[in-house]
């Protein structure tokens, strides 16, 4: 269908948009960069975005409406349940939805949101694998008017995007980095205590934030030696996980526990972003002998189910948990608005600057579980079944 409508109507939009929602990223309490620590890298940008995309259109039918869905892999168990959570809620709404895998590969992503400008969609959905590797295509969407949400993850160095929908990244770190103070008691003991760190992969602009966000709250604690980093690698560079890869978190921590552990050296926390991270840790301290009794105090994110598992039979202290299926409504609440020239919902015009603009931004609450409120959180809530746990 055509698209070529109504364009002022999305800019008048969001103008009310941004003057509605103008102060509350304030609540999230956060810088505009994804860390005040050195490390984390700045992009500024001097606009908040203009948008120039097009609403589709009035009196056009849903079901004649098609809805593109680009996910970065199925390796992962929350990309599944979020694909499947949008396709399901767009399908309800009563859109056409193409929904699309990259296993992880940037030029398959390319090739797909690529065929999904040219091939009707009239809306695009995605989550990125690498956030600045699809700027030639997103600039095609806009030239077609075809409005653009990024999904979880940033897409960066571009101005055709339209909003963003994510749980809060900033926060999720430093929820874990406030995890591991609560749990070593570091404002009332003495310490030292050894940690080690690892973060996601340097091409998901999220991962910034992860570690940003953790760092923020241990940082001081490094400085005044309570906290110690044996292996000394602590900046973003040296702790990131290429693809999230469970694999590399393994090997890095089989030579991390070789290089400073072997002697008896106790290991009391480490940060970890994310569960596939997490994974790879465990593996390497089981390989090595640790017992769940005398691991580490260990961080996660997304609640997959090895992982609850993990918290469970004590060998993970916690993961953050991000209901996808919060985060698959507000996106569908986002496309429902663009298609009906209503006002997009967005809570955040500050802080995700994508090294072009600024773009609008509907930022969830994330929380955490741990072994005192899993089951509240995920069996209570529906989110699992007990047997998925067992
Ligand atoms: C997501 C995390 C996820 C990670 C690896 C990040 O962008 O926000 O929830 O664990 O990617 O897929």
């Amino acid at each position: 269908m055509g698209k070529k409508v109504l364009s002022a109507i999305l800019i008048m939009m969001l103008s009310i948009a941004l003057v509605a929602c103008g102060g509350d990223s304030k609540e999230t309490g956060k810088d505009e960069t994804a860390s005040k620590t050195e490390e984390t890298k700045e992009t500024p940008a001097d606009t908040t975005k203009e948008d120039e995309t097009t609403p589709i259109g009035e009196g056009v039918e849903k079901s004649d409406i098609k809805i593109g869905v680009a996910m970065p892999t199925k390796d992962l168990q929350r990309w599944n349940q979020d694909g499947a959570n949008m396709k399901a809620e767009l399908e309800a709404a009563g859109y056409q939805v193409d929904l699309q895998y990259a296993n992880n590969e940037i030029a398959t992503q390319l090739s797909q949101v690529e065929n999904m400008v040219t091939g009707g969609c009239d809306a695009l959905v995605i989550a990125s694998i690498d956030g600045s590797s699809l700027g030639t295509v997103l600039a095609k969407a806009a030239e077609a008017g075809i409005p653009v949400i990024a999904y979880d993850r940033l897409l960066m160095e571009s101005d055709a995007v339209s909003y963003y929908a994510t749980f809060d990244n900033y926060m999720v770190g430093t929820i874990q980095g406030e995890f591991i103070r609560d749990n070593l008691d570091l404002d009332n003991t003495d310490g030292p205590y050894n940690i080690e760190i690892f973060t996601g992969s340097p091409d998901d602009n999220n991962a910034r934030y992860f570690y940003g966000g953790a760092m923020d709250v241990l940082k001081p604690y490094i400085d005044s030696g309570k906290l110690v980093v044996p292996s000394g690698q602590k900046r973003f560079e040296e702790v990131a996980t290429l693809n999230w890869s469970t694999e590399e978190a393994q090997k890095r921590m089989e030579n991390l526990i070789t290089a400073y552990y072997a002697g008896g050296t106790k290991l009391d926390a480490v940060l970890s972003s994310n569960d596939s991270v997490a994974n790879g840790i465990t593996n390497a301290l089981l390989g090595a002998g640790y017992e769940a009794d005398d691991f580490p105090i260990l961080t996660g994110q997304d609640c997959d189910i090895t992982s609850v598992k993990n918290i469970i039979n004590g060998t993970q202290s916690m993961s953050i948990f991000k209901d996808t299926r919060t985060l698959a409504s507000q996106v569908v609440k986002m496309v429902n608005a663009i298609v009906e020239g209503k006002e997009v919902p967005v809570n955040d015009t500050e802080t995700y600057d994508n090294g072009v603009v600024v773009v609008p931004t509907y930022l969830c609450e994330p929380v955490f579980a741990d072994i005192n409120n899993y089951k509240e959180l995920l069996i209570d809530s529906g989110y699992y079944t007990e047997d998925q746990l067992k």
